[in-house]
């Protein structure tokens, strides 16, 4: 079975709990990167509420890698509740049958995705197999 770690990261939390399970488990770690260099504003506003409607972001093409893997770990992190745009534009190029473990990193390590990222990698065919919500590390 393919294992690979995957990550959205804006401000580098999610890179590093992501690059940190991947050398634990010996996987590669992929990064999704957006199109354009996002900032701060623009992730509170667009972003926020693109996370909010679950709708994904324009990115570069998703690595072979996380398209063809049997099981994805992906972090990425919390933007008003729910996991930031990019993340959506990962579970659209996902294929039916991937395993999905999901890690959400959030300034308060709380959130109330889980039943609605299992609707939508259902509606994929691929399969939640964890949840886990982090609280980020103080930097
Ligand atoms: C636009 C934006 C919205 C956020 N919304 C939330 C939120 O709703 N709940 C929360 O606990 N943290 C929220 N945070 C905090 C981030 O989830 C937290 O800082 C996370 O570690 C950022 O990960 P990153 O460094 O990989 O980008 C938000 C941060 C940003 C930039």
């Amino acid at each position: 079975m393919k294992t690979v770690v995957a990550y959205y990261s804006l401000g580098g939390t999610s890179r590093k709990l992501a690059e940190e399970r991947a050398r634990s488990m010996d996987v590669p770690c992929i990064a999704v990167e957006e199109v354009r260099k996002r900032s701060i504003i623009s992730a509170f506003t667009a972003g926020c509420y693109k996370a909010l409607q679950q709708k994904p972001s324009a990115v570069k093409p998703i690595s072979e890698e996380i398209t063809g893997s049997d099981r994805l770990i992906v972090f990425a992190p919390v933007w008003a509740g729910m996991p930031a745009p990019a993340y959506n534009s990962l579970v659209n190029a996902l294929h039916s049958g991937q395993e999905v473990e999901v890690v959400l990193v959030s300034g308060s390590g709380e959130s109330k995705a889980e039943p609605r990222l299992r609707e939508q990698l259902e509606a994929k065919g691929a399969k939640l197999i964890q949840f886990t919500n982090v609280k980020a590390p103080e930097k």
